[in-house]
């Protein structure tokens, strides 16, 4: 073997020496070790004061973390208020009609968490003393909790040293290691879940957490340029160093919603609405609606939908467009305003309720919220025919 191509070999050996090593730098453990004193540092100067950081009553705890479950934060506060005066405690929350709880949630939207909470309140009386137990294992038994909540409850409320690994986090962590990584897949969440129990605060594992929730909330943030100069990640960070906050996190293009046209009523009786209760399954399921119907109909075909002969009708007005987006559908609404007779029945399955009932009974989801505001403030009254 000559001079020049040992040498050869014994540069490349220390390049992949580097390689192998990352040019040196940190493990992914190690790496998240080092974040955790900037971290729970920068939460104690930092962190939001939300009603649901007032004390740590794990009842308290549950309800805001399956509230803020697809919610904004400022959309939670007025329901988190109402609802903790309702039903102050597990208990009363196992025993109100579902009917009010889901009056509670008008607007929330995502109505099976409110389903769920209740039957999870139902179990914790039955079989748990009408207590959450502080056990990881126990509390990601019951119902309508996953992993997340499980880690949020226990670590908050219980201090338990266990990761609660939601969007925000799985967001910060990807970008912290540089890992791009589809964070939609269960296998990246449970690496995370594994490098966070092993490397996260065991003291104080409930602001831990709610620091990596709320670092995902206010500087990383989900949409747009993360605010690395105020991060206390940054030093740590690979996403920043490598400017690669538009690659990482990495999703893959999500599926169109569906399209669905839909025509919806406002028929009105001596002064009253008809509503129609849901089935008690699929979309918006318990749930009120004002009556529709698939496509976009005309007028006569709206009223054989629903069973109404000419002669019960007083006038009819056309509704501008409204549009509601779910997460798996979007419908595009057509509207009418019928003004019905004293007599008028229909196929017998509407329910008809003042402006009161409206308001205080029956719970109606936001699809219909563009449609229930000209019904309160009197809009759009049907000319005469
Ligand atoms: N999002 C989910 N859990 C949260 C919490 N405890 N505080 C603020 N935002 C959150
Ligand atoms: Fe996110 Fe920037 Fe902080 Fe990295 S430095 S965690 S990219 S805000």
């Amino acid at each position: 073997m000559d001079m020049s191509e040992n040498w050869l070999n014994g540069l490349y050996d220390h390049i992949q020496v580097l390689d192998d090593r990352e040019d040196g730098e940190l493990s992914e453990t190690e790496r998240l070790k080092q974040i955790r004193r900037p971290l729970l540092s920068w939460y104690r100067e930092n962190a939001r004061m939300l009603p649901w950081r007032e004390n740590r009553e794990p009842y308290r705890i549950w309800i805001s973390e399956i509230m803020l479950q697809q919610t904004r934060v400022e959309a939670v506060k007025p329901y988190f208020f109402r609802l903790l005066e309702e039903l102050p405690d597990i208990r009363s929350l196992a025993e109100v009609p579902e009917e009010k709880l889901l009056k509670l949630w008008e607007g929330l939207g995502y109505y099976s968490r409110a389903r769920n909470l209740q039957k999870c309140a139902r179990e914790l009386v039955e079989n748990y003393g009408g207590q959450m137990p502080d056990d990881f294992e126990e509390i990601l038994k019951l119902p309508g909790i996953g992993r997340y909540t499980a880690g949020a409850i226990a670590s908050i409320a219980f201090s338990i040293p266990v990761p609660a690994v939601d969007g925000n986090v799985l967001r910060v962590v990807s970008r912290v290691l540089g890992d791009r990584s589809d964070i939609t897949k269960p296998v990246f969440k449970r690496k995370t879940e594994t490098l966070l129990k092993e490397t996260m605060d065991q003291e104080h594992p409930g602001e831990y957490n709610q620091a990596l929730i709320e670092v995902g909330a206010l500087v990383c943030v989900p949409n747009g340029e993360p605010k690395c100069p105020v991060c206390p990640l940054a030093s740590l960070c690979r996403t920043r160093r490598d400017g690669l906050w538009k690659e990482i996190p990495y999703k893959p293009p999500k599926k169109q919603r569906k399209r669905e046209e839909r025509t919806v009523v406002i028929f009105e009786r001596g002064g009253q609405i008809a509503l129609k209760k849901r089935p008690p399954s699929g979309l918006l399921a318990s749930l009120y609606e004002l009556p529709n119907a698939e496509g976009h109909l005309e007028e006569k075909d709206v009223l054989e939908a629903f069973q109404f002969g000419e002669k019960d009708v007083l006038s009819v007005r056309a509704l501008p467009k409204a549009r509601h987006i779910f997460s798996h559908v979007e419908w595009e609404m057509s509207g009418y305003r019928i003004e019905l007779g004293p007599d008028a029945r229909g196929d017998g399955n509407l329910i008809f309720t003042d402006k009161k009932g409206l308001e205080e009974t029956y719970p109606l989801p936001n699809a219909f919220s563009a449609y229930k505001k000209l019904i309160m403030c009197n809009n759009g009254k049907g000319r005469k025919r």
